[in-house]
C-alpha cells in the first residue's frame, strides 16, 4: 500500500493515528534538532516532521531530501504546536518513522509553489510541472468540472452526444485551415474542423434532433489571450427551434453552470441587445456590462463651433467617467497616448471636467460657449466631479471602436471590471454580411449557413449588406463566450447565399455539395450554438488568458515549447507522404 491517505486529508481528529503518505517534497526546514518538510500531492500539503534527538539516522537522510523528491512516509498524526490557518492540514503533522525514497529529482527550474519565480517561457517548457502547482491545477479541476455539469446538464435535456471526425475537408469558414498531407490519397489534404459546424446540421438531417459535443476545434488564426489555435467548444444544434428556443435553453444552461461552478445566481433574464445598439452605444459586438460609460453622440451639439477637427468629423462622441474629475493633465496625456497608439488608431481625444460649482471645464475652450458645453455635459446627465472624454472621426465605425478601447480602459483604471461580478447578455440581430476590403466583396459575418431575419430576405436581392441574421452571441463580462444561429435548411435559399458570397455553382457545389444534397432528402429547420469552454472557464477562474485553463497550451507563436512543435519531419515521412518541402522566404 502506497498509501492510507492523501496530503489534503488529515485533520485534528486524526491525532495518534498511524498513517502511510506519499507525494513531492515541496520544501524543508531544519530548526535547531528538527527537520520539516512540506509534502505535497493533488490533494494538498502535509507537514513532515523529523526530530533528530529521536531518530539521528532518519533525520539526517530526512536532511538530504530535495525538491521534488518522491518520497513515502510511515508515522502517527500529532497535534500541530504551532498551527498553519492557511492550510486545512495546518493544525496537524506527522511524527516520521519511516521514510523511503521512491524517486529522486533534480532541481526544478523554477520554485513548485503558488507564487513561483518561473516567467512564462520556462514554464511553458516545463509545463508538467507548472501542473504541480496548486493554483494551475486548479484551473484544470474546474475545467473537469464544467464539463462535468454541461454534460448532465444537456444529457438531462435530451441531448446526445456524437463525436465528429477531425480530419476533415476544408470548409471555409473565417480563420484559415490547418491541413494534414494524405499519405493513401498523394497530393491531397485533410483539414482540421475550424468547428463541427456542418458536420452537426447533417446530424439534424439524420434526424438527431438534439446534439452536442465538447469539440476540439482548429484555427491557424494570430492568437491572443482569449484564442488558441486549438482549442475546445461546447457544441450543440436543435431542430424544430427557433431563435428563442437556443437562447432559452442555453441561457439555462449558462445560469446553471454559474450556479453549479461559481455559486452565483443570476435569476434575471440575460438582456438582449440589438446588434446596432451595442455597436452605436459600445462600439462593440461584445459589450463589457459590468460598468455604464454607454456612449453618448454630440454631433448636433459639438458640431459647427468653428472647431475644425470637430466640423469636419463625421462622428463625435463620448464617454463620462463618473468621479473621474480628479486625472490630471499627465494621467489625460496619457490617456490620449493610449488612444493614439497604431492599434486604436484615434487621432486625438477631447476632455472637460465638471468642476464643483457645475461648469464645465474642457480642453477645447476657446471654441465653445459655456452654454454649449452645459448642453453637453446634459447630454452626458454628468455631475461635479465627472470627466468627459470625446472622440472624433471621419468614419462613425471606427470612431466608436476607438472610443470603445477608451471606454474599456478607463473601466480597467477605475476598477470597473471586477473579476467577481458576472454581467452576460446576448446580442442579437447581427448583420447577414459584412465588407471585406481585403476579399473585395461581401463576407459572412456568422458563417455562411445562418439563416436571414424572414422580414429581411426580399433585401437578399435589392440590398443584402443591410441583410440582418437570426444570429447571436452571449457576451459575458466583454468577453464573447459563444455565439450561434438558426440555421438555412432549403438547398435553394442556401445556394443563393453562396451566390452572394461569390461563389459560382460550380464552387459551392464543390465545397458544400454535401450539405446541399443532404439538404434534398428533408432538412429539418434547425439552429444551434457553441461555447468556448476555455473563455467559460477562464473567466470563471478569473484567468487573464484561456492558456491558463488548458493542461498543454501553445505560445504566442503557436509553439509546444515543451514538445518543441511544430517541427521539421524526416526525409522518410516526406517520401511516404509523397511531398517535397520548398519554403518560401
Ligand atoms: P464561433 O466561431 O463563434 O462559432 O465559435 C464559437 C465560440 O468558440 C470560441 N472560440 C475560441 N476560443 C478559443 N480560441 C479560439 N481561437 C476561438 N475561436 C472561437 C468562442 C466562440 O464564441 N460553428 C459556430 C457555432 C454555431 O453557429 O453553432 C462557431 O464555431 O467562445
Amino acid at each position: 500500500m502506497y498509501r492510507s491517505n492523501t496530503c489534503g486529508e488529515l485533520r485534528i481528529s486524526d491525532v495518534n493515528k498511524q498513517v502511510t503518505l506519499a507525494g513531492w517534497v515541496q520544501r524543508s526546514r531544519k530548526m535547531g534538532g528538527m527537520t520539516f518538510i512540506d509534502l505535497r500531492d493533488r490533494y494538498g500539503i502535509t507537514q513532515l516532521v523529523f526530530n533528530e534527538e529521536v531518530n539521528a539516522e532518519l533525520c539526517e537522510r530526512a536532511n538530504h531530501l530535495g525538491r521534488e523528491f518522491v518520497i513515502q512516509v510511515k508515522g502517527t498524526v500529532n497535534e500541530r504546536f504551532s498551527k498553519n490557518q492557511h492550510i486545512p492540514t495546518g493544525d496537524i503533522e506527522i511524527i516520521v518513522s519511516e521514510l523511503d525514497v521512491l524517486n529522486s529529482s533534480l532541481t526544478p527550474p523554477f520554485t513548485i509553489e503558488e507564487n513561483t519565480d518561473g516567467g512564462d517561457d520556462i514554464r511553458m517548457k516545463y509545463r508538467y510541472l507548472d501542473l504541480r502547482r496548486a493554483n494551475v491545477r486548479n484551473n484544470l479541476e474546474l475545467r473537469h468540472k464544467m464539463t462535468i455539469e454541461v454534460r448532465k446538464y444537456l444529457d438531462n435535456q435530451g441531448f446526445i452526444e456524437v463525436e465528429t471526425p477531425i480530419l476533415v475537408g476544408s470548409t471555409p469558414e473565417g480563420a484559415r485551415d490547418f491541413v494534414v498531407p494524405s499519405r493513401m490519397n498523394p497530393g491531397q489534404f485533410y483539414a482540421l474542423p475550424q468547428s463541427p459546424q456542418t458536420l452537426k446540421q447533417l446530424l439534424m438531417v439524420s434526424g438527431f434532433d438534439r446534439y452536442f459535443q465538447i469539440a476540439k476545434c482548429f484555427r491557424d488564426e494570430d492568437l491572443r489571450a482569449d484564442r488558441q489555435p486549438e482549442f475546445t467548444q461546447i457544441d450543440c444544434e436543435m431542430s424544430f427551434v427557433e431563435q428563442d428556443d437556443v437562447i432559452n435553453l442555453f441561457e439555462g444552461m449558462a445560469k446553471y453552470l454559474f450556479k453549479e461552478i461559481r455559486g452565483v445566481e443570476m435569476d434575471e433574464p440575460f438582456m438582449r441587445m440589438p446588434w446596432a445598439d451595442a455597436m452605436k452605444y459600445y462600439g462593440s459586438d461584445k459589450p463589457d456590462l459590468r460598468f455604464g460609460m454607454k456612449f453618448v453622440e454630440l454631433m448636433d451639439i459639438m458640431k459647427g463651433h468653428g472647431f475644425p477637427v470637430f466640423d469636419n468629423a463625421a462622428y463625435i462622441g463620448g464617454i463620462c467617467a463618473e468621479g473621474a474629475a480628479h486625472y490630471t493633465r499627465k494621467q489625460l496625456d496619457a490617456l490620449t497616448e493610449f488612444v493614439k497608439r497604431p492599434q486604436i488608431g484615434a487621432k486625438g481625444m477631447v476632455y472637460a471636467r465638471v468642476e464643483a460649482d457645475g461648469n464645465v471645464k474642457s480642453s477645447v475652450d476657446k471654441f465653445y460657449t459655456q452654454e454649449v458645453l452645459q448642453e453637453m455635459k446634459a447630454a452626458f446627465n454628468a455631475k461635479p466631479g465627472d470627466l468627459i472624454l470625446i472622440l472624433s472621426g471621419d468614419d462613425a465605425m471606427k470612431t466608436r471602436k476607438q472610443l470603445n478601447e477608451l471606454r474599456l480602459e478607463m473601466g480597467n483604471q477605475l476598477g470597473l471590471r471586477d473579476k467577481n461580478k458576472f454581467v452576460c447578455l446576448w446580442v442579437v440581430d447581427f448583420p447577414m454580411f459584412e465588407w471585406s476590403d481585403e476579399e473585395g466583396r461581401l463576407m459572412a459575418m456568422h458563417h455562411p449557413f445562418t439563416h436571414p431575419k424572414d422580414e429581411d430576405i426580399p433585401l437578399l436581392d435589392t440590398n443584402p449588406a443591410a441583410v440582418r441574421a437570426d444570429a447571436y452571441d452571449m457576451v459575458c463580462n466583454g468577453i464573447e463566450v459563444g455565439g450561434g444561429s438558426i440555421r438555412i435548411h432549403d438547398a435553394q435559399l442556401q445556394a443563393k447565399m453562396f451566390e452572394i458570397l461569390g461563389f459560382t455553382p460550380e464552387k459551392a457545389q464543390e465545397q458544400f455539395g454535401f450539405l446541399m444534397n443532404a439538404f434534398k432528402y428533408g432538412a429539418p429547420p434547425h439552429g444551434g450554438l457553441a461555447y468556448g469552454l476555455d473563455r467559460w472557464v477562464s473567466i470563471f477562474a478569473g484567468l487573464d488568458s484561456i492558456r491558463d485553463c488548458i493542461a498543454f497550451p501553445k505560445n504566442n507563436s503557436g509553439r509546444d515549447v515543451m514538445l518543441d512543435a511544430p517541427s521539421a519531419i524526416d526525409q522518410k515521412q516526406l517520401d511516404e507522404l509523397n511531398l517535397i518541402v520548398e519554403v518560401k522566404e
